[in-house]
């Protein structure tokens, strides 16, 4: 007979006993894995500080309890210190022999059709965008040269060669705007936080694709009304949003497409990082269009900078994104098929004292 420790410490998936008061009584070795946390670290401590599920769970939870029944949940997102969530089901059931424990099974899916990132720029790229912005200021005037002597030049030449000319003009605007867009990086403030209607957010970015870069798309807007503010920075969410629809916008191309906004609340959404310390993200507002897709080879690194799918992208889009979302201590996660492309932002909702009416 296998002794019961063998078989505790051989499951090859991460398991939990929950003790009555809702703490872990044992973790297995995966679950160490999981939480990247040693057993002695966190036997005994409130499971639901370790291990935070994106799910409404605790009511069924405790019926399960009461009732000595199994639970099934499955895709969930599951996060643990300042991992991104992952999609998990989780399997629990009352531990035979302990009234009011319970043992919990997390079975992460595989990341086969979903990516979550986390929502930090990496610090080797930091770094590569600190290069690029001195780069960028000292290669400004340079180039400058290069086109104003172009330009000179093509007054005295023939027709066959003003091509060559013009070749060195475009080509110099497109580095000069590659440059200025690695340059707000660097101009990007702290947040200023205050309370805000997310809603009115989503509007002005929706009328200012709708005028330019979006004009082909039709753009759907599918609002929780009940909403509570956001706590953030109106002008850097804004870019948030314009930035999404713009990559939304250029993935359907000419004949266009639909971009869903679709705004809801979600009580349970909670970041944790390593230190212990975390926060709520109860506001959630997705960017959905119906385009081809992440590309599948870029797909894990679209957060990253100069990741691009595009000819002529730089690839700061996404970058900046997630700067300005981590900057907000939120969280942002894209997740796509062909047809079916969903990126997730989850922000702070305005502290009580900070809300204009008090409510
Ligand atoms: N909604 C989407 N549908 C399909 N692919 C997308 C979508 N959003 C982003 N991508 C892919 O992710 C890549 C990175 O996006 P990002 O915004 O960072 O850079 P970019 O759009 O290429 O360049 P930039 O935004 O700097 O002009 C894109 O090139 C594209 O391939
Ligand atoms: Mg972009």
């Amino acid at each position: 007979m296998i002794s019961d420790q063998v078989l505790w410490a051989s499951l090859p998936v991460p398991a939990f006993i929950i003790d009555p008061e809702d703490r872990i009584a044992d973790v297995n070795s995966s679950g160490e894995g999981f939480l990247n946390a040693s057993r002695k670290s966190v036997v005994g401590h409130p499971v639901w500080d370790q291990i935070a599920v994106d799910a409404p769970l605790e009511e069924a939870f405790t019926r399960a309890r009461a009732q000595g029944t199994p639970l099934f949940v499955n895709d969930v997102d599951v996060g643990s210190g300042n991992r991104a969530p992952l999609q998990c089901a989780l399997q629990i059931a009352p531990l035979l022999g302990h009234p009011g424990s319970m043992i919990m099974i997390v079975s992460p899916r595989e990341l086969a059709s979903r990516m979550t990132r986390g929502n930090t720029v990496k610090s080797a790229a930091q770094s590569a965008i600190g290069m690029a912005e001195m780069l960028a200021h000292e290669i400004k005037n340079p180039l400058a040269g290069i086109t104003g002597a172009a330009q000179l030049l093509s007054m005295n030449i023939g027709p066959q060669d003003l091509e060559l000319t013009d070749l060195i003009v475009a080509e110099s605007r497109r580095i000069v705007k590659l440059l200025e867009q690695v340059e707000q990086f660097g101009n990007l403030s702290r947040p200023e936080f205050k309370p805000v209607n997310i809603h009115d957010v989503l509007d002005r970015a929706r009328r200012s694709a709708l005028l330019g870069f979006g004009a082909d798309m039709t753009i759907i807007e599918d609002y929780d009304p009940s909403l509570p503010l956001a706590y953030g920075d109106p002008d850097q969410l804004l870019q948030v949003v314009l930035n999404l629809l713009k990559n939304a916008s250029e993935a359907a191309g000419p004949e266009g497409g639909t971009i869903r906004l679709h705004t809801y609340f979600e009580h349970s959404f909670r970041l944790r990082r390593s230190d212990g310390s975390g926060h709520s993200l109860p506001l959630q507002i997705e960017i959905i269009d119906d385009g081809p897709g992440l590309p599948e080879d870029i797909r894990s690194d679209i957060f990253d900078p100069f990741v691009s799918g595009k000819e002529n992208g730089t690839g700061l889009g996404l970058a900046l994104v997630s700067k300005i979302v981590s900057d907000h201590d939120g969280w942002i996660t894209a997740e796509s098929v062909p047809g079916r492309t969903v990126f997730r932002l989850s922000l702070r909702r305005a502290p009580r004292e900070a809300r204009p009416d008090k409510e």
